[in-house]
């Protein structure tokens, strides 16, 4: 008898790709014209068409949505402290500690699992210039009460939107709020070129600056306008990006189908909470977070490594916190009493595996696994 074949390795994401056969033809334009980075016909092309699609007016490409971050925080010359969300990928924090600010973490919204604009005021100081929220897994953050704040404070405003390519609020793309966005296009991403980044920038005046910024503060070929980075797109990933384009709509229908069918399999499965859409009027379905409630059969961490024996390769995304890494543990804003709801979701938090090519069988699965209490 054939052993029976064991099903593939399911990871939590995995990367949307057009066919090679479709790529070629853009890799064959780079080849003849030999230009590879600096602003090429590539990149200028994508910028626009990427303006487009998303419903912004400028967008300035990066090599990486950490560099774009940074990249923000020098354009606005931000200084001093910045409240942040301590629920998120660690790249907006170091964001800050590279540019010798001090992150001060305020804690997240039950629900939207985003920065609880209820508790940024107390957190501010003299000292505070900015606030960087992000809108995790593609959630909007309650944007307008974060712009009320900031502008009674005088603070700007710089969102991580790592996780919110395509996502649309009551007012729009989400991006077009705060003073600068940023975008993530790294592979494990909704939409993708490899590496790469973006900021959503208000208007021409910033977004030339921010091109300095990312081109080492060169503001032609004998003027160096500030300490700038190399932080720019090349041609390879952009032209993924304009190609990746055509199929993203269809992309996010796909996610959509999966979040459908996890939601309706999930809905009677005591002790598994899942996630509720925060006021996107449209979503990506970047990410599929459940909650395990303590009243489910097994903890958090146990049901992840049953997971992982089924080849599962469920994450814990955000945990740990950013403010128990090393780097932040001993601020005063990382105290343990100062994050309760982070802390709690931290330790609750599963992200299912989501991707356009997960196949339906594979879901029922995962939801049969998660009926069974991981048996
Ligand atoms: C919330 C958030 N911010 C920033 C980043 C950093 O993005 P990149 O890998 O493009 O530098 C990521 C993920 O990679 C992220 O999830």
């Amino acid at each position: 008898m054939p052993e029976q074949e064991k099903p593939a390795r399911i990871y939590v994401t995995r990367p949307e790709l057009p066919r090679l056969a479709d790529f070629v033809p853009y890799l064959q334009e780079i080849w003849d014209s030999k230009i590879l980075t600096n602003s090429g016909p590539f990149h200028e092309r994508f910028e626009q068409k990427l303006c487009e699609y998303l419903g912004v007016k400028h967008i300035a490409l990066f090599a990486n949505a950490t560099i774009g971050l940074v990249t923000a925080l020098q354009a606005l010359r931000i200084t001093g402290e910045v409240i942040t969300t301590p629920y998120s990928f660690v790249a907006t924090a170091h964001s800050l500690l590279w540019n010798g600010i001090k992150p001060v973490f305020v804690d997240i919204d039950p629900v939207s699992l985003n920065l609880d604009p209820k508790q940024i005021e107390a957190a501010i100081t003299p000292q505070t210039t900015a606030i960087m929220p992000v809108h995790c897994y593609g959630h909007p953050c309650d944007v307008d009460a974060i712009r009320t704040i900031a502008d009674t404070y005088g603070l700007k405003v710089i969102y991580d939107a790592a996780h919110a390519f395509g996502v649309r609020c009551h007012c729009g793309s989400v991006l077009t709020h705060g003073d600068l966005s940023v975008l993530s296009f790294h592979a494990t991403k909704v939409f993708t070129t490899f590496e790469g980044g973006a900021i959503v920038c208000p208007d021409e005046k910033i977004k030339q600056r921010i091109n300095y910024l990312k081109n080492f503060g060169f503001a032609d070929e004998v003027t160096v306008v500030a300490p700038g980075i190399n932080g720019k797109m090349s041609e390879f990933g952009a032209a993924l990006g304009l190609l990746q384009l055509e199929g993203v709509d269809r992309a996010f229908a796909k996610r959509r189908a999966i979040d459908e069918r996890y939601r309706a399999g999930l809905a009677v499965v005591p002790g598994i909470k899942c996630l509720q859409p925060a006021g996107e009027l449209l979503g990506n379905y970047a990410y599929f977070p459940v909650l395990v409630q303590p009243d489910y059969p097994l903890t958090r961490d146990a049901l992840y490594q049953k997971f992982r024996d089924h080849d599962i390769f469920v994450r814990r995304y955000f945990y740990p916190l950013i403010s128990d890494f090393p780097m932040y543990r001993g601020m005063p804003s990382a105290a343990h009493g100062n994050l309760p709801v982070a802390r709690k979701v931290a330790q609750q938090v599963l992200c299912l595996p989501i991707y356009p090519d997960l196949a339906h069988g594979e879901v029922d699965r995962i939801v049969d696994l998660l009926r069974r209490g991981g048996i």
